[in-house]
């Protein structure tokens, strides 16, 4: 199966352009960062405290994580029979995701399901280490980028309280599977790109190297 890895910083335009560049070229989307963002929230519907480390391995030890595709092949996410989706972009998810995803066990439990999401379906898949630690020996990788005060400009916008400075310190200097830019990847500046522009451009390099889509 083919996997298209886009990675980059928070609002540097991910999800949005892996979701139309996946249904332009007929490949499947997954939205890596609502993995991390859905352990997130269980745990803190349960309680526990993010930053005890300890704790959070005991509770996902007994989560029931599924993941697949919805019709329009996104991928979704089931946590302890909850499919949660507006939830995942809450200001307290958004302030304590980072601390959890640097956690190692979180890190594996979510990797793992990620590989499994390819075997039978080409992707496009984003997040912060999926050319660098996923998938890194995938075809095609990407790293967007803005800068960080039109990235917080967009959050901004998009009338979220989300302190995207705090979340990309912590994920760019965690010890496990850092936000960096993967070896091969094409950096991609999206400061001033609109967002077909950015996905017309991805498009382009992918038919240069040679990719055919549907
Ligand atoms: O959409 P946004 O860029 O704001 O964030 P996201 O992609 O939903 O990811 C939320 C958080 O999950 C990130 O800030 C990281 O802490 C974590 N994450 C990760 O560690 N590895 C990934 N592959 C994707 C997300
Ligand atoms: O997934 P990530 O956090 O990297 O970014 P996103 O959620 O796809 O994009 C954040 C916001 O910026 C959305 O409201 C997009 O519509 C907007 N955006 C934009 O206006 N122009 C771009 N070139 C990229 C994103």
């Amino acid at each position: 199966m083919t996997i298209i890895a886009i990675d980059g910083p928070a609002a540097s335009g991910k999800s949005s352009v892996a979701k139309r560049l996946a249904r332009r070229i007929g490949f499947f989307y997954v939205n890596s960062g609502s993995m991390y963002r859905a352990v997130t929230w269980e745990l803190l519907r349960q309680g526990i405290d993010p930053s005890n480390p300890e704790s959070v391995q005991s509770s996902i030890a007994s989560m029931d994580l599924g993941c697949g595709f919805n019709a329009e092949g996104e991928s979704f996410i089931r946590i302890n029979a909850q499919i949660p989706d507006a939830e995942l972009k809450e200001s307290g998810v958004n302030n304590s995701v980072s601390t959890v995803s640097a956690i190692p066990a979180v890190r594996h439990l979510i990797v793992a399901r990620l590989r499994a999401l390819v075997n039978e379906h080409n992707v496009v898949m984003e997040g912060r280490d999926i050319g660098s630690a996923v998938f890194p020996d995938a075809p095609h990788k990407f790293y967007l980028d803005a800068t960080p005060e039109i990235r917080r400009l967009r959050r901004a916008a998009e009338g979220l309280t989300d302190s995207i400075d705090l979340r990309d310190k912590q994920d760019s200097s965690r010890a496990e599977a850092p936000l960096q830019i993967a070896e091969g990847a094409c950096v991609v500046d999206t400061s001033h790109l609109t967002l077909d522009g950015v996905v017309e451009k991805i498009f382009q390099l992918l038919t240069d190297a040679g990719l055919t889509p549907r």
